[in-house]
């Protein structure tokens, strides 16, 4: 499965552009920590895109979610890499992971809504955050409130906060045309 397939396959199964785009965002950033973390990087990019898959599907069933997206990847023949990523990432279910996927994924999934919602904040001008924009949001615990910040935390094993928050912006500004933001 290339890139093209995962997001025919994510947009197939994701009516919501708000979804789509928070997968595509999740996507990029992944790719990015993939590089910088010794992951591979165009298999994190895919589990970035295809992460929510079931999403409508369960329809806010958190005791589902990631466990239907597992079973509807294996199904269409994506490898159980991907898939177990999938599935482990919704912690409320299958708690905390050390592996390294898992804890770039919950990192990704949480500073990606932060960020497009940083951008909202600038009238959709994505390449006006900067840095220091997702550094203040991130402490404003009621702004994108549902964007868990201790998982996004968990990624400061690896790197300070603030290399994980640029990373994090660069990897979604080469993409904002695809988010829809300028
Ligand atoms: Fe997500």
């Amino acid at each position: 499965m290339n890139r093209e397939d995962a997001r025919a396959l994510m947009t197939s199964f994701l009516e919501k552009e708000s979804l789509r785009n928070h997968c595509l965002a999740t996507a990029a950033i992944m790719k990015a920590l993939a590089i910088r973390m010794g992951g591979n990087p165009e298999q994190w990019e895919l589990i970035g895109i295809l992460h929510d898959i079931d999403y409508e599907v369960v329809g806010g069933d958190m005791q589902r979610h990631g466990n239907e997206g597992s079973r509807i990847l294996l199904e269409q023949g994506v490898n159980e890499e991907i898939a177990g990523a999938v599935r482990r990432h919704n912690d409320l279910l299958h708690g905390k992971s050390d592996i390294l996927v898992d804890v770039a994924l919950q990192a990704a999934d949480n500073i990606s809504g932060i960020i497009i919602a940083s951008a909202a904040v600038k009238g959709g001008k994505l390449s006006e955050v900067t840095e220091k924009t997702i550094r203040k949001k991130f402490k404003e615990r009621s702004f994108a409130a549902g964007c868990r910040r201790e998982n996004v935390e968990g990624i400061t094993r690896f790197m300070d906060i603030s290399e994980f928050f640029t990373l994090s912006l660069g990897a979604m500004q080469g993409i904002r045309s695809d988010l829809g933001l300028s």
